[in-house]
């Protein structure tokens, strides 16, 4: 399976190396095609495996699976830009829509950062909101203190899709967990701003992240 990257942040360099150990071709992107090169080639070097570097469009127009991994306030104009690319392909939004305070969303209670994003890039795009509860430095080891991995809640209106998302998910060492259609991103996303505020009240150095009991 091609896989891109979309962007060159800490949740795109976490992704990327979670998924080293898959058999999956892995395609860092960033806006500066040069800067996603470095980055393919540090990770090729430092990794037993190949990572490529392209510009979002070259990476998106290749991709079965492209992770949106850049800020909130860029994500509607960089899905707006590959709409194209992106039909009938699969789009990992894990964008959340934080205020400058991380104390509440920019986008009104009766939506969701995802649901807004679905809306900008159009039905053709089958839109999966995962990762969202995933905060970047669990990738490198994301049974924390030794216990239980936390769960990742995966939210859409595509079942397939969220099967495909819940796969990569698992490769990445999560629990997968399929949350229901893409309005759960209102959920989700709240959910994001409580782990940020229990992190920081607790001193938890961002290591942390929800996993349900049964
Ligand atoms: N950090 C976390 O723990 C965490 C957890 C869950 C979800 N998220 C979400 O994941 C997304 C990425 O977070 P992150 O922590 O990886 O962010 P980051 O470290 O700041 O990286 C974001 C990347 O987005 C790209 N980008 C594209 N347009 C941009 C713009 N206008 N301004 C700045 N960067 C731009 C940049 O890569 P290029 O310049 O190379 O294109 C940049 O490296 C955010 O939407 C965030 O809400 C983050």
């Amino acid at each position: 399976m091609q896989i891109a990257i979309l962007g060159t942040g800490r949740m795109a360099k976490g992704i990327a190396w979670a998924l080293r150990d898959t058999p999956h071709d892995l395609t860092l992107a960033s806006r500066d095609a040069a800067r996603a090169e470095v980055l393919a080639r540090e990770m090729t070097a430092e990794n037993a495996r190949k990572f490529h570097g392209a510009t979002y469009a070259a990476a998106a127009a290749r991709a079965d699976v492209t992770f949106l991994a850049v800020p909130w306030a860029a994500a509607a104009g960089v899905v707006e830009s590959l709409r194209d690319a992106l039909a009938e392909r699969v789009l990992v939004d894990l964008t959340n829509p934080l205020n400058e305070r991380f104390d509440g969303l920019l986008v009104g209670d009766g939506t969701s950062g995802s649901e807004e994003l679905a809306r900008t890039v159009g039905p053709r795009v089958r839109l999966v909101a995962a990762l969202k509860n995933t905060f970047a430095g669990t990738f490198a080891e994301p049974h924390l203190s030794g216990g239980p991995a936390p769960d990742v809640l995966i939210a859409g209106d595509d079942a397939a899709a969220k099967d495909e998302v819940a796969r990569l998910v698992e490769a990445m060492g999560f629990g997968a967990l399929d949350a229901g259609p893409l309005a759960v991103a209102r959920t989700i996303e709240r959910m994001t701003v409580l782990l940020i505020q229990l992190a920081t009240k607790n001193h938890w150095n961002w290591n942390a992240g929800f996993k349900l009991v049964h």
